[in-house]
């Protein structure tokens, strides 16, 4: 049961969810929502009450994803960047030394295979010419002539063919018989490193040597055999600074040789510096002197400090002019195994140092590209999460003030269907009331006729057990109950309650009733249903200023809006009609023109209809007069 619902606050004329709602309570929802709505959204008070990208304005601040983490992922991706160019760097200082010292070391391996090589080609021409009959006479005979005259052209071949520079015959004793070199030169002792260790192991022997004069000579002397006994030696020799271009040249560094000035001595190293037509400079370097080298001139930064730092086992870079060069050293040797100077082994990294440096300007500036790359995406990626976290945060503010404001409304509706019930119920009372009131006085009237007396105690009792009846359901209503539906034959209920208006209304208008053939049961609650119809009739008649008749009407009907088939209920009368400007507030709980008007009947009226799922429609009669509806649904009757 849910008679209560009766007195609701029904104020909308269409629609059952406006209808529960009421005007004023709605109207006061309405502006709390836009309220609650401005309060959220409009700019200049979101900033009071709460803005979502204003971290501390409000406790319930949304966290910004986007620069909680895009922070942290920038320094976290930038120090990706700078270890992954730092290691590229390093890796590739460690190629371009590694590339410098891999073409050290070929620098001396091509050195010793030169050597290697000219000595094979010094060997052979040493056995060609110990081979030589006449040679080998002449030489035991100490024949310098003889010597000069087989030897000659041979040696003049290899100096022109083969860069031989010094060939010489020596006794046994170490005294030179003849240079073939140097033909006018002989009768002193030789006792240079190879000489002396040939003498000594009685074995050809190879080796550089340097020379007074500042060269350095490569040397190979050989003991001259016959049958076991040693005839004397034959040398041969070559200076080595074409070796050293030759070198240069195929590894494409330049070379200089340095030997230490205590192997030297000044005057000679000079006047050796004039017979070779040499431009030398005994200065530039404390400890050392060039002896030869590929190109005119030495680098400019190569000073005696850089050479410290060489000495030291370091390699050094240098900036020559427009040119940046890599120098190291190669120890070089004597034959006696002392350490005579170095090779100076000096490359040209100009462009490897360009490229080098592109490399890395270009690994930096796509690893930066790359990073701001993934930076933007995972920025774009964060501003959607964020945008939607806000939205959903901005969203969930909003339902929590909406929620709160639902309920302070619901609180004012419920006060406001307190008034309503209040006035609904004294309206309700009233109307039955009145006509037990006038019924009574009839019936002190009608004394003396008792069948008339008792049918019109009757009228009274029915009328108070309605009264009873209503009031019970409050209290059921207050203890939860609901409406009672119960098959109701619809002929004798609107005949009971025209007898009731008939008995109510002082006027005694004629009521027609137009119902069909066969009787109707509805499934209803005919206590409301008689309220209703004893409203519309109440109603007609106030609208009635004549005596013309009321038609109560009841016809099978579809839903006008949905077409679920129904009953009309109908009441019509011919009276003033529905002023235009109550046309829209007939539903209106206390809406009225009426002086002695509470403005409830019309609601009531709604309120059952939409407790048995029906509807009422109002409209004027083209003829004058209005005509009310109350459509039940089909599934209403039994
Ligand atoms: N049959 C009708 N013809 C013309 N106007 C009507 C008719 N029925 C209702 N109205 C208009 O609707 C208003 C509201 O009716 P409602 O029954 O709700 O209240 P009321 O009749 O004024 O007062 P109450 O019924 O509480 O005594 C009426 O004041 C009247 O202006
Ligand atoms: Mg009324």
């Amino acid at each position: 049961m849910k008679p209560m619902r009766l007195f609701s606050p029904a104020r909308s004329e269409k629609g059952r969810g406006a209808l529960r709602r009421g005007v004023a309570p709605a109207r006061c929802a309405r502006a709390s929502r836009q309220a609650a709505f401005a309060m959220c959204c409009l700019p200049g008070q979101r900033g009071a009450h709460f803005h979502p990208m204003n971290p501390g304005s409000n406790p319930n601040e949304p966290r910004r994803v986007r620069a909680a983490f895009i922070g942290p992922f920038a320094i976290m991706l930038a120090f990706i960047v700078g270890v992954f160019a730092t290691a590229i760097f390093f890796v590739e200082e460690r190629i371009r030394e590694q590339d410098l010292a891999e073409r050290g070391v070929a620098v001396a391996k091509l050195f010793a295979q030169k050597l290697e090589k000219e000595s094979n080609l010094m060997r052979a021409v040493l056995h060609a010419v110990m081979s030589n009959a006449a040679m080998e006479t002449a030489f035991v005979k100490g024949d310098r002539k003889a010597l000069a005259r087989h030897g000659g052209g041979l040696f003049e071949a290899l100096r022109t063919e083969y860069r031989i520079t010094h060939l010489y015959f020596t006794g046994p004793d170490l005294v030179n018989l003849y240079r073939l070199h140097s033909p006018g030169q002989f009768g002193d002792e030789i006792n240079r490193m190879t000489m002396v260790r040939a003498r000594d192991l009685e074995e050809t022997v190879l080796g550089l040597e340097l020379g007074p004069l500042g060269t350095l000579t490569l040397r190979l002397v050989a003991p001259w055999r016959r049958d076991a006994k040693v005839l004397g030696y034959l040398e041969i020799g070559e200076e080595i600074e074409h070796l050293i271009e030759e070198i240069g040249d195929s590894l494409s560094v330049d070379l200089a040789v340095l030997v230490e000035k205590r192997f030297l001595v000044l005057e000679q190293w000079q006047r050796g510096m004039t017979l070779m037509e040499r431009q030398g400079d005994w200065n530039r370097f404390d400890t050392h002197v060039a002896l030869a080298q590929t190109t005119p001139q030495l680098p400019a930064a190569l000073d005696n400090r850089t050479l410290g730092t060489l000495l030291a086992g370091n390699t050094v870079g240098l900036q020559d002019l427009t040119r940046k060069l890599h120098v190291a050293l190669l120890p070089l040797d004597d034959a006696g195994g002392r350490h005579i100077g170095e090779l100076v082994v000096i490359r040209d990294i100009t462009a490897l140092e360009s490229m080098f440096r592109w490399s890395m300007i270009t690994v930096i500036a796509l690893s930066l590209l790359a990073a701001g790359g993934v930076l933007g995406v995972f920025g774009v990626a964060l501003a959607r999460v964020e945008r939607d976290y806000l939205r959903q945060h901005d969203l969930e503010h909003q339902l929590l003030r909406l929620n709160t404001e639902h309920h302070r409304i619901l609180q004012l509706e419920k006060l406001s269907a307190l008034g309503t019930m209040v006035g609904g119920i004294a309206h309700q009372l009233n109307n039955p009331l009145v006509g037990v009131v006038n019924m009574a006085e009839l019936a002190q009237r009608e004394a003396e006729n008792p069948p008339r007396t008792h049918a019109l105690l009757d009228d009274i009792r029915r009328a108070g057990k309605d009264c009873h009846a209503f009031l019970r359901r409050m209290l059921a209503f207050s203890k939860g109950s609901s409406f009672e539906r119960m098959p109701t034959p619809m002929g004798p209920l609107i005949d009971e309650t025209v007898l009731l208006f008939r008995q109510t209304e002082s006027r005694h208008l004629p009521v027609e009733v137009s119902l069909p053939t066969a009787p109707v049961v509805l499934d209803v609650d005919p206590i409301l249903i008689r309220h209703a119809l004893f409203n519309l009739l109440l109603n007609a008649a106030q609208a009635t200023p004549g005596n013309d008749a009321i038609v109560i009407a009841l016809e099978h009907s579809g839903n006008v809006d949905n077409g679920a088939p129904g009953w009309c209920l109908s009441v019509t009368d011919h009276g003033t009609g529905i002023a235009a400007e109550a046309m829209d507030k007939l539903f209106v709980p206390f809406f009225t023109t009426r002086s002695d008007g509470t403005g409830l009947g019309l609601p009531v009226v709604q309120h059952v209809a939409l407790l048995h799922d029906g509807h009422v429609d109002a409209a004027n009669q083209p003829g004058g007069g209005a005509r009310f509806v109350l459509w039940l649904p089909h599934n209403a009757t039994d």
